[in-house]
């Protein structure tokens, strides 16, 4: 064979292999590219589904804004917070009778956010209805602007009549007015009265008795008037709380309760008597029929409790298949007699608190605390913070008080 053909034939050939083997490199290159193609592309679609839902999920929310009534109060300021940091937009509005504007700072020092405000009384209702109108987008209510005192409202009955229901029947009539679906109204256990023994811990079931103050009876009432409301076919729906004794404050310190004057409540009238505020508190009554003689409460954290409103407002807003009307007992489960919270108190700070007993005080049920079960498995909420913390957190709260110069 000539060398030239020869040479031509080896040439031909690595052409040949050169060809193959791009083609192979082609095909593999190909065959991968599309493999890769297709595993970025299922990620990408993946991903972006995965986004979409977090997005809309965080927009839902963020997109809900919460009118909350007395909110620079001791629980509605707790539960601005909670709301705000589970995305919801908050507009306060407050007649400011027992608040203060600072705590709007605490707010947004732990939140990050300052909360609309609008300084409105309820009853007030061409204030109340600007509210709306400036607002548009308020698709919830939580209620908690009213007077609170029991002794006042003995000797202010018509005073507590006026601004506890008529508050709440101006924000019912503005709600289907201004397309808002839900209210959680600020109920107590004060409508059980005293519940019978074989009633305790009391249910939702148990009967609600003739009510001990005017302040009770406006509660009482505000449940039925929510009730009747509905029943007759208006466009909303209600989470009733009913609240065992709220105490405490946020861990930061940076919001509280704030009581005007000399403390009627426990918790406020222990903390200032450790701070040296009131010479001595009175344990009232140390003849009742419960292990150390003193009454028993179910004292439930004030942050706990924020919580169970921000669960109750997402039932009532993002859960269509729920009754119209809904109670729930808020406590935890437990029951605390007044010498035991004041000695947890000074086992919890190591501050000894000046204590005498003193006879029992008017009005005062003897014992009550909440089965919680309900709540527990149909909210899906839970008081989780331990006493001693609880006790800690009102001590801290009182100490900051002290060094803002306010008591
Ligand atoms: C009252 C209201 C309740 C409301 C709560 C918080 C009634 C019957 N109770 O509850 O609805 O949710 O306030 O505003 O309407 N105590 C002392 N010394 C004191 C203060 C209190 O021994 O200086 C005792 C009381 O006798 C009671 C316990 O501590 O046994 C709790 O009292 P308080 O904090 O006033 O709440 P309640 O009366 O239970």
């Amino acid at each position: 064979m000539p060398a030239c053909h020869a040479g031509g034939h080896e040439f031909e050939s690595r052409t040949h292999r050169f060809r193959n083997t791009s083609r192979e490199v082609l095909r593999i290159f190909f065959a991968n590219y599309s493999l890769f193609i297709f595993v970025s592309l299922y990620f990408f679609v993946l991903l972006h589904g995965i986004r979409k839902i977090i997005i809309q999920s965080i927009n839902k929310k963020m997109k809900q804004t919460i009118l909350v009534t007395g909110g620079t109060g001791f629980i509605g300021s707790h539960t601005t917070v909670e709301l705000q940091q589970a995305g919801y937009e908050v507009v306060i509005i407050d007649n400011l009778a027992n608040s203060n504007l600072n705590v709007l700072d605490g707010i947004e020092k732990i939140t990050g956010i300052r909360p609309a405000f609008e300084q409105v009384d309820c009853c007030d209702m061409p204030a109340l209805e600007n509210v709306f109108k400036k607002y548009p987008k308020i698709e919830g209510i939580i209620h908690f602007a009213a007077s609170k005192a029991v002794g006042e409202s003995v000797e202010k009955p018509l005073m507590y009549y006026r601004n506890n229901l008529v508050s709440l029947i101006n924000l019912l009539e503005l709600m289907p007015k201004y397309d808002v679906k839900g209210i959680i109204f600020s109920s107590s256990c004060t409508v059980y009265g005293q519940p019978s023994q074989e009633n305790l811990p009391v249910t939702e079931n148990a009967p609600v008795q003739k009510a001990m103050s005017p302040y009770g009876n406006t509660k009482q009432i505000n449940e039925e008037i929510i009730h009747d409301y509905i029943h007759s076919g208006a466009p909303i729906k209600s989470v009733i709380l009913r609240y065992f004794n709220p105490i405490g404050a946020h861990p930061t310190a940076l919001i509280g309760e704030l009581p005007n004057g000399v403390p009627m409540n426990l918790i406020p009238f222990v903390t200032q008597t450790a701070m040296g505020i009131r010479k001595q508190l009175k344990i009232f009554g140390n003849d009742y029929n419960t292990p150390d003689k003193t009454c028993i409460r179910d004292y439930i954290y004030v942050v706990d409790l924020a919580k169970a409103h921000v669960k109750a407002m997402e039932r009532v807003l993002d859960k269509p298949d729920t009754d119209a009307v809904e109670i729930f007992n808020i406590g935890t489960g437990k029951g605390l007699s007044t010498l035991e919270v004041v000695e947890g108190f000074e086992k919890a700070t190591g501050v000894k608190v000046n204590w005498t007993y003193a006879p029992r005080r008017e009005g005062d049920i003897e014992q009550v605390w909440g089965n919680v079960d309900k709540a527990n498995k149909v909210l899906g909420w839970k008081a989780e913070t331990p006493t001693e913390e609880v006790l800690k957190s009102a001590w801290k709260w009182q100490q900051k008080l002290r060094e803002d110069g306010i008591q």
